[in-house]
């Protein structure tokens, strides 16, 4: 059984004493709001919530739960403290970090009159670098130094309210971020009646992904909605579509495309994106979602162009040429915009394709592939040594195991990679630079 804190007694708060307290830890709330206080003292919470007003009464009467608005009293009979208060948006859309910091300021209060090692834990969602703010905060206020005299976690809160006890007590995954290994010890011991995988990660990583979580189920919902409104407008229906698209747990809800990298291409997502907004506007209806993935797709080229145009560079070698490695068809694909744009910046390009060379050996897709290449005066070269030979920065967008290799041996070649190889110890080197890590 651990001694818990919880500072905030709203939606967060109050599950966690309640799931807490079932789990068989002594739980003690703490939050400015006297009538909160109040009423889990006398065993009912402070929201409305299935299953979590028996938990808090069976708390209640084992004696694991209490309140308090006295930080001193929470934190000096507890060795974790649970910060749940909330981080709304400020006018510009930032979250307000206030209730943290004054949470974070009083719990430093109390430690100052503490011996005992103790572990701040970060429930409410913040933006990334909070834990090291409140990590130095703490060892400021209070001349404490961090993992020795106190530890500071981030571990987001997934619930979703409605079914918030379940998901309390069946997560998907329980995330811990901390370079305070005693502090991780402490918090694997609570969830370790929780069938869940716990993960440890960067704080940074751990304050960040309820960012994205949140807001991909955002975009779940306006993508499915707007696929709803074509569907309606063409008579279709629009959850029998939707639940084959769930059925495709290969390419639909899968880890597939989910990799941060260069822009999407070929001669099918652009075309059939095109098609289905057009289906929109021919039937009047507005999909910004739907709208919006293109720009964005372009973005990422322009970003990649810039990062170039940023290193001052004359002599550009691309490797990969084709929309994605393992074809010779270069129908919309990324790397040709971005070969197009770098010469427009008046480059003198070098590129070296693989499947390209394949083709014009064999004299397959001959055609296509000429008369592209000549319209766009593109230099194809037959060796990858030619262009590392050659080139001052070299554009990686196909995760050539060949260029993995030689990478080490051209110590004056900058390499930017799109793709991002598969090789920890060469995306360490100096004049190596992932695109989107
Ligand atoms: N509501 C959800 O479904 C949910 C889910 C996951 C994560 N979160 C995140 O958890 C955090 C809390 O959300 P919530 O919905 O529980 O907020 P809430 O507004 O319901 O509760 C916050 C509580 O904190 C109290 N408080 C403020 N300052 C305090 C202080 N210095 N000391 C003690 N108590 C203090 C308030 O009085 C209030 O009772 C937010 O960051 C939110 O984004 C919320």
């Amino acid at each position: 059984m651990c001694k818990i804190s919880v500072f905030g007694l709203g939606y967060v708060g109050c599950v966690g004493i309640g799931c807490l307290s079932h789990l068989g830890h002594s739980v003690v709330g703490c939050d400015i709001d006297a009538g909160k206080v109040k009423r889990i003292n006398d065993g009912v919470p402070t929201i409305v919530e299935r299953e979590i007003g028996d938990f808090i009464a069976e708390g209640k009467k084992k004696g694991l739960i209490s309140a308090t608005n006295s930080t001193e009293e929470a934190v000096l009979n507890t060795s974790i403290s649970l910060i749940c208060v909330g981080t709304p948006n400020s006018p510009e859309g930032n979250l307000d970090l206030s209730f943290v910091f004054s949470a974070v300021h009083n719990i430093a209060s109390a430690l100052k009159l503490k011996s005992e090692y103790h572990t701040i834990v970060v429930r409410s969602t913040v933006p990334p670098g909070t834990n090291e703010r409140i990590c130095s905060f703490i060892e400021n206020e209070t001349g404490k130094k961090v993992g020795v005299d106190f530890g500071v976690v981030s571990n987001p809160e997934f619930l979703r309210e409605g079914k918030a006890v379940q998901d309390f007590l069946t997560p998907p995954i329980t995330v811990l971020g901390s370079a305070q290994k005693k502090s991780i010890e402490a918090m694997r011991s609570i969830y370790e009646p929780l069938q869940a995988d716990v993960i440890e990660v960067d704080p940074k990583v751990a304050e960040i992904i309820k960012f994205v979580n949140n807001s991909y189920h955002a975009l779940k919902v306006t993508f499915a909605n707007e696929i709803g409104a074509i569907c309606k407008a063409l008579s279709i229906d629009s959850h029998q579509v939707m639940n084959l698209f769930c059925r495709d747990t290969q390419l639909n809800i899968s880890s597939v495309y989910f990799k941060p990298g260069f822009a999407y291409g070929g001669s099918c997502l652009p075309k059939d994106l095109m098609g289905l907004r057009a289906l929109a506007r021919d039937n009047n209806l507005t999909v910004p979602v739907l709208e919006s993935i293109d720009s964005s797709n372009k973005g990422q080229i322009k970003r990649a162009v810039d990062f170039i145009c940023r290193k001052k560079v004359h002599r550009v070698g691309i490797i990969g040429l084709t929309f994605k490695s393992g074809t010779d068809d270069l129908r919309n694909s990324a790397p040709v915009l971005l070969a197009e744009s770098l010469i427009a910046k008046g480059m003198d390009l070098q590129i070296y394709d693989r499947y390209l060379n394949l083709a014009k050996e064999s004299g397959t897709n001959q055609e296509q592939i000429v008369g592209k290449l000549s319209s766009l005066n593109l230099n194809v070269v037959p060796t990858i040594k030619e262009i590392l030979e050659s080139s001052e920065l070299v554009v990686i967008t196909v995760a050539n195991p060949e260029v993995t290799a030689l990478i080490p041996s051209y110590p004056n070649v900058s390499f930017f990679d799109l793709a991002r190889l598969k090789n920890e110890s060469v995306m360490k080197v100096s004049n190596y630079e992932g695109f989107s890590w």
